[in-house]
């Protein structure tokens, strides 16, 4: 009888979206958000079309290729991360710096001329595809450069945005107050885009082109990412369990710290077979080995705090998908990067699946996860700060769907791939020698197409909950009628 009650009235009474709440940072923060999501769609999409033309060649051939699909794919997942990183900088920056975003309405045309380079860039790459073998295209279609492939005008204009981006960031903390987060999160910023410039030189030696491309790929990722979305775990865990800034900060600190310290000379573990002189073998087996460390340390960290303060907040999807985030982290990176690093094993598992099965579950694990949090955040607040804990209208049914789905799809995906990675490494690798016969006659196996079909099965279960999981985040809230500050007295 009370529960029907309370439906019906919920039915009654909406919160219509409200940017009324939201300070000038977080308007802007919206308007990454949009763009992240509407970009996670897409990547999953073309995700589906390049997995269909591993198990149907003749798919799209000739209009999308497998190589344009792919392309598409990994850069619409790098754009919208970077996108969702900047959201949830510009959604804390006020609150956490005490004063007004300097320089707000620069950062605001700075959204719009990214944007606009972004579209351009996608038509390009699916209307236009391939150009001559000159200067021309480098400059116009694409650098080549697998995630970082756009055009080097595009190229420069990002590096433009980056800046007033960082301006926004560096001038707002100098006018209000400099934190411990603040501090570590602004040299970050700085790491960060500077190292975009490595990847942006163009030179006809292969060795010395990967050489430097690396540290933008592996540099990012493993060091300057793992510490922006240190810096972002720490703030969400003040705000959604309340925890003492002091004690997110040590913890951010010794992070950092460790993160950096097997991070960058973890590097190596990319210089193996391109050509470099041989203590990379010694150098990169032995720093990335050690990666995992800081993996645990942030486990220990979010578990801890959640632990002490019971696990109470107002905001169970966001909260659910920090959790996600620590463990995708731990697992995805730690464990499955752990898995081939060392040069032994690497020698037969380099460029397999098995790199492909490590690559989603750590660009998911570490990236999607925290992104999607922070989407969690902003939707609550433009509900008009509703509650969004427990006992929520339908049960809060859709973002726990979503969330089993995207979670569940991806690791699906991850173990399909590791199979189809284990049966390279064996086949083609340790009884082929090799050899080019034993790339096809691994590829051919039938232990391999059955993978792939798997991960098509797992890959349409993961498309479904990046559906639902964007309705829900239109949807979440609406008839909820208590605010977060009533329901939870
Ligand atoms: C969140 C952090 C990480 C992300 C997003 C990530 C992602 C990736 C991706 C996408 C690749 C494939 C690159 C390519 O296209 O060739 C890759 C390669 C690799 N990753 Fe990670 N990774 C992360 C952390 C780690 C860690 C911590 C380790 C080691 C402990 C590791 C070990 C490796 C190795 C050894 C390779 C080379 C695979 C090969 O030889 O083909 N990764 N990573
Ligand atoms: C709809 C589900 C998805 C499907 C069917 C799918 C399919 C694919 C395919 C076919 C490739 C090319 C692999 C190759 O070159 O052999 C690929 C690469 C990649 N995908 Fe996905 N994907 C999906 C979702 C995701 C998600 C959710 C993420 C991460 C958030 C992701 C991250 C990546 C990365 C990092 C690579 C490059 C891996 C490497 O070079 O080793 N994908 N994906
Ligand atoms: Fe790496």
């Amino acid at each position: 009888m009370s529960s029907q009650a309370i439906n019906s009235s919920v039915t009654l009474a909406t919160r219509p979206f409200s940017m009324d709440k939201l300070n000038g940072g977080q308007k802007l923060a919206i308007h990454y958000f949009t763009v992240a999501m509407i970009l996670f769609i897409a990547q999953l999409l073309f995700g589906l079309l390049a997995g269909m033309q591993y198990l149907m060649p003749d798919f799209l051939y000739n209009t999308l290729d497998f190589n344009v699909n792919r392309m598409v794919h990994i850069n619409a997942m790098i754009v919208w991360m970077l996108y969702g990183f900047i959201g949830s900088i510009y959604w804390f920056l006020e609150d956490e710096s005490g004063v007004e975003i300097v320089g707000l309405k620069l950062g605001k045309i700075a959204f719009w001329v990214l944007t606009v380079a972004v579209t351009i860039v996608v038509l390009v790459y699916l209307l236009v595809q391939t150009g001559s073998g000159t200067e021309r295209s480098i400059w116009l279609i694409n650098e080549g450069r697998e995630y970082i492939e756009a055009p080097r005008w595009a190229d420069i204009g990002i590096v433009a945005v980056m800046l007033v981006f960082f301006y926004n960031v560096a001038a707002t903390f100098s006018k209000g107050k400099w934190s411990g987060i603040a501090g570590v999160l602004t040299l970050d910023l700085i790491a960060l885009a500077g190292l975009y410039i490595a990847g942006m030189f163009y030179t006809t030696n292969i060795s010395v082109d990967q050489y430097w491309w690396w540290w933008v790929i592996h540099l990012w990722v493993e060091a300057t990412w793992e510490v922006l979305v240190g810096c972002i775990m720490a703030w969400s865990l003040m705000t959604l369990l309340g925890v003492r800034r002091k004690i997110v900060q040590t913890w951010l600190y010794i992070e950092v710290a460790l993160m950096f310290g097997s991070g960058i000379l973890g590097l190596g573990h990319h210089y193996f077979w391109i050509g470099t002189p041989e203590y990379w073998l010694t150098i990169g087996g032995f720093f990335s080995a050690l990666e995992p460390i800081p993996l645990v340390a942030m486990v220990v960290h979010s578990i801890y705090d959640s632990g002490v303060h019971h696990f109470k907040t107002r905001n169970h999807p966001a909260f659910a998908w920090i959790i996600a985030h620590a463990f995708g982290n731990f697992f995805g990176a730690g464990v499955w990067g752990f898995m081939h690093t060392l040069p032994q094993i690497n020698l037969y598992t380099h460029g397999t699946q098995w790199s492909a099965s490590h690559g989603h579950l750590a660009f998911f694990g570490a990236y999607a996860t925290i992104n999607i949090a922070f989407f969690y955040l902003a939707v609550q607040k433009m509900r008009d700060d509703c509650w969004m804990g427990g006992n929520m209208p339908d049960n809060g049914w859709k973002w726990k769907a979503a969330m089993v789905l995207l979670n569940l799809g991806v690791v699906g995906m991850t173990v399909a791939l590791l199979i189809a990675g284990y049966e390279q490494s064996f086949i083609e690798r340790a009884v082929e020698g090799s050899s080019w016969g034993g790339y096809f006659a691994a590829q051919s196996h039938p232990w391999f197409i059955q993978a792939m079909t798997w991960r098509m099965v797992f890959g349409v279960m993961t498309f479904i909950g990046g559906i639902l999981l964007f309705w829900d985040l239109l949807t979440i809230g609406k008839t909820e009628p208590r605010t977060a500050e009533v329901a939870s007295q």
